[in-house]
């Protein structure tokens, strides 16, 4: 690298820096965001009421749990036994297209409600039997009860239409009446956190956050109850509830160049912010428009014309693991990586420098993610004073090399020693059963 490139690099490496100095600010205003949120006033952080409190894990009983929120749609099947013991789950993914994300309520409705129908069938379940339904729906949505709610806006890609604004549990309901199963009842409606959270702290206590950091990213917690100011609704027996943070629009964030400009074209301008520098949806995005910057600038790969990062979204954030992940001699994995995606004769140094922008970008992902929990976590226990289990799910966190590392560094650097006193735990599936753990929740209260 010449001079000038170092200096062009450089600069780009510490925009895309967050000190201690910047992770507690975000706290600060995390923390502010979150109280204007719980009070109803205007802020990037909805803190949605949930209608449910943390499991005990002594709840029992059958229950179907829908899992609605990524690339697969799943219909899990399981009991739960009590003192914290669950049965494996039965599980069928049935594959999402195109057109049932992106086109009509009917298109996804419908088709959620035949897997279901082919589910029981599966399963040997009798069509005619009644059955408690527990449906993880990893959207913002408004709940209005246990088992009701509207769409408040699609995130992730998702826009199937006549959706936003509506009861989702009411559409269910009708496509599965359509069906010929409405016998089949929704008793829950949760997001994938607060099922992660669920299924976690069935079994541990101290579990009092739930996170996901995949495709999209998002956390809830339990807040007691004379702190959710905007309740309007008769109290309920317990003193807290969970609250759905919808962390993925917080948007007190420094924006570099590349951040402005993906959100400047993103068919969501100005919202889920904190989404499009953390999850996996986006990450490889920022990741392809740096590399084009530097292109351009003649820094990278000589400054080839024609290259597969002009495209949006023509490089993935599966691409940005492999690459943060290879550990062979001269980088030859990402060669062949960059070779497969239209990049032929890239030297040892744009190997390297390509690894440290993917390193770059998901460091910055991992701190602001810690900083994100750091606030969640101290808005519940100021000081640290009690133990803390964060269930964490969602392929950036689980696969992403170093995400986890990188996102403990940070709480060290945060809580020096007392940083111990927070325990991270994959939570894998979390969100599939969780939905059954709610219903079973519903059921018992
Ligand atoms: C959604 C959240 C969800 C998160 C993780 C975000 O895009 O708004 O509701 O929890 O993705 O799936």
């Amino acid at each position: 690298m010449t001079t000038v490139d170092k200096k062009i690099f450089n600069s780009i490496k510490k925009d895309f820096g967050i000190s201690i100095g910047d992770m507690r600010h975000i706290i600060k205003d995390f923390h502010s965001e979150m109280i204007k949120g719980l009070n109803g006033e205007k802020s990037s952080l909805k803190m949605i009421p949930t209608y449910v409190d943390r499991p005990t894990g002594n709840e029992k009983g059958s229950f179907i749990a829908l899992d609605l929120g990524g690339t697969n749609f799943r219909v899990l099947g399981l009991e739960l036994k009590g003192n914290g013991k669950m049965s494996t789950p039965r599980v069928k993914k049935y594959a999402l297209h195109v057109k049932h994300m992106r086109g009509t309520k009917d298109e996804l409705f419908d088709f959620i409600s035949e897997a279901v129908k082919d589910f029981l069938i599966s399963e040997k379940i009798k069509i005619e039997d009644t059955a408690a339904l527990g449906f993880t729906f990893s959207f913002p949505v408004e709940q209005t009860g246990i088992a009701s709610g509207r769409l408040l806006k699609w995130t992730k890609g998702f826009s199937a239409k006549g959706v936003v604004g509506e009861d989702v549990v009411e559409l269910f309901n009708d496509a599965l009446r359509k069906n010929g199963i409405g016998n089949v009842t929704v008793t829950a409606l949760a997001n994938d956190t607060v099922g992660t959270l669920a299924t976690r702290s069935y079994e541990d206590p101290d579990c009092d956050v739930g996170i996901i950091i995949g495709t999209g990213t998002n956390a809830c917690y339990p807040e007691r109850m004379s702190n959710i100011r905007k309740w309007k609704d008769p109290q309920p027996k317990s003193n807290e509830m969970m609250i759905n943070i919808e962390w993925g629009n917080f948007n007190k964030l420094h924006l570099t160049i590349y951040d402005k400009r993906l959100d400047g074209v993103s068919s969501n301008k100005g919202q889920q912010i904190l989404e499009k520098m953390v999850s996996g949806m986006y990450l490889g995005e920022v990741a392809r428009l740096v590399f084009d910057d530097l292109i351009k600038k003649r820094v990278l790969f000589n400054g080839v014309k024609v290259s597969p990062f002009r495209i949006k979204y023509g490089f993935k954030s599966e691409y940005m693991s492999i690459i943060s992940g290879d550990r062979t001699r001269g980088l030859s994995k990402t060669a062949r990586l960059l070779e497969g995606i239209g990049i032929s004769g890239s030297t040892a140094e744009d190997r390297k420098l390509v690894r440290t922008v993917c390193d770059i970008v998901s460091t910055r992902a991992a701190r602001i993610s810690a900083s994100a929990m750091a606030a969640v976590i101290t808005k519940m226990d100021k000081d640290l004073s009690r133990r803390h289990t964060v269930a964490l799910d969602g392929s950036v966190y689980e696969k992403h090399p170093g995400f986890a590392r990188n996102m403990r560094i940070a709480l060290d650097e945060l809580f020096a020693g007392k940083s111990k006193r927070i325990r991270m735990v994959l939570a894998k599936d979390g969100s599939g059963k969780g939905a059954a753990v709610i219903a079973a929740v519903a059921a018992s209260s």
